[in-house]
C-alpha cells in the first residue's frame, strides 16, 4: 500500500515545515505543491501579461517544467499573488492535477497545498488541515522575510495574507477548506516541534488503524 498524506490549509501556517519534517521521518516524498502556481505565475510575469488572463495561463501551466520549481523568484509579494490569482483559473487547476497525482503514484507522498484532500487525491489516508490565526501567520511571514533579507512590514504582510485567503478560499474551483475527514491542526499556539508531535501522533493512530 502507498501512503499519501494530504497537508492543506492557509499561506504561513507551518504546512510546509510540517509536510517536510513529516516526509523525513516517513522516508516519503514531498511534494510543495504551491511551486506549481508559483511557477506558472512567474512565466505570467516575466512574459509582463495579466496572471488572471486564463488562456495565458493554461497555457504556461502546460509548459511547465520541473526545472521551473527550483527558480529563485517565486516568492516575494508579486510571485504569491500571481500564485494566487492563477490558482483560480480552472483550466490552470486542471493542467497541474496529473503532475501532482504521478508524483505519488510510485512511492506515496507528502504533499501540501489547498486542495490535496478535497480534490488531487480525496483517497489520501492521513489528511491534515493546518490553519493558524491570521495575526500570528503574519508574524511567521515576517520574520521569515527578514531572515531572508526582505524589507517588509507587518501591516501589509497581514493585509497580503488576508487578501490571499480571500482569493484562495473564495474561488468557485476547488477552494481551500477542510476536506469532511480531515484533521484539524491549529499551530497558533504551537511551534514547529510540537506540531510535528502532534501530527505524528495522528499518523501512527492512522497507521495502526
Ligand atoms: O502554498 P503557497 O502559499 O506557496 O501557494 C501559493 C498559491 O498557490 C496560494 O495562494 C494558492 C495556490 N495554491 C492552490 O491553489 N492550490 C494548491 N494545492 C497549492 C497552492
Amino acid at each position: 500500500m502507498i501512503l499519501v498524506i494530504a497537508i492543506d490549509g492557509p499561506a504561513a501556517a507551518g504546512k510546509g515545515t510540517l509536510a517536510r519534517r513529516l516526509a523525513a521521518a516517513l522516508a516519503l516524498p514531498y511534494l510543495d505543491t504551491g511551486l506549481l502556481y508559483r511557477a506558472v505565475g512567474r512565466r505570467l510575469l516575466d512574459q509582463a501579461v495579466d496572471p488572471r488572463d486564463a488562456v495565458l495561463a493554461e497555457a504556461a501551466a502546460r509548459a511547465l517544467r520541473p526545472e521551473d520549481l527550483h527558480r529563485t523568484d517565486l516568492r516575494g509579494p508579486a510571485a504569491d499573488m500571481a500564485a494566487s490569482e492563477v490558482a483560480a483559473i480552472p483550466a490552470v487547476r486542471a493542467a497541474l492535477l496529473d503532475w501532482q497525482r504521478d508524483f505519488a503514484r510510485e512511492a506515496g507522498a507528502v504533499l501540501d497545498g489547498r486542495d490535496i484532500g478535497t480534490v488531487v487525491f480525496p483517497e489520501a489516508q492521513i489528511k491534515l488541515f493546518v490553519t493558524a490565526a491570521l495575526e500570528e501567520r503574519a508574524r511567521r511571514r515576517l520574520a521569515e522575510l527578514h531572515g531572508r533579507g526582505v524589507a517588509a512590514v507587518f501591516e501589509q504582510v497581514e493585509t497580503e495574507l488576508r487578501m490571499r485567503d480571500t482569493q484562495d478560499s473564495g474561488r468557485s474551483t476547488a477552494p481551500l477548506k477542510p476536506a469532511a475527514d480531515a484533521i484539524l491542526l491549529d499551530t497558533t499556539h504551537l511551534d514547529a516541534e510540537a506540531a510535528f508531535a502532534q501530527a505524528m501522533e495522528v499518523v501512527g493512530q492512522r497507521i495502526a488503524e
